[in-house]
């Protein structure tokens, strides 16, 4: 199944212009690689309203995998996790888990991070860590889960 995919790159400086998105671009390289078709791209300010529009941009436009990177740390401006959770159908615990589990191989910062997987309509949304290098480790963790799940929320017939 073709995995049609959104990237966020939620940031208030790189949405002002004040630093380049580099998680952005790390995330569409890393998406090529998997084989999926990026049908979206979004830079936000880290401002719940903000993200909840371009995840409901990105579904309408047809994205079955909609990726954030940012805003699932600890500052106050870190609002990721609460944005995503309050137009979720339901969370999918099992993917932050594995996220922080095989982070904290990398970094005891890992069990800073919010990072989550939830359902919002049909569509698997995964928030990554905003450092390119996180985002994009934090993404090779849980992929081996992600066609299968896709599968699933599109209610293409599956094997289990
Ligand atoms: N996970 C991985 N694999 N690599 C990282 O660099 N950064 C950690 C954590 N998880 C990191 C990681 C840090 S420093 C923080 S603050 C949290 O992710 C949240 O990062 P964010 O605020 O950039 O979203």
């Amino acid at each position: 199944m073709q995995i049609q995919v959104g990237i966020i790159t939620i940031s208030d400086r790189a949405s002002k212009g004040l630093y380049d998105d580099l998680g952005g671009p790390a995330l569409k390289k890393a998406a090529e690689g998997y084989g999926w078709t990026l049908l979206a791209d979004a830079l936000v300010p880290d401002e719940k309203r903000d993200i909840q529009r371009a995840i409901r941009e990105h579904i309408a436009r047809g994205c079955s995998l909609v990726l954030t990177t940012g805003g699932t740390g600890v500052a106050l401006r870190d609002v990721t996790p609460e944005a995503v959770r309050e137009i979720a159908l339901r969370e999918l615990p099992g993917f932050g888990e594995v996220m922080r589990m095989e982070s904290l191989k990398i970094t005891k910062n890992a069990i800073l991070s919010r990072n989550l997987a939830a359902v919002v309509d049909q569509t698997l949304v995964i928030c990554l860590p905003g450092k390119p290098s996180g985002a994009v480790e934090c993404l090779g963790f849980v992929v081996g889960a992600i066609p299968h799940c896709v599968e699933v929320l599109q209610e293409v017939p599956t094997s289990c």
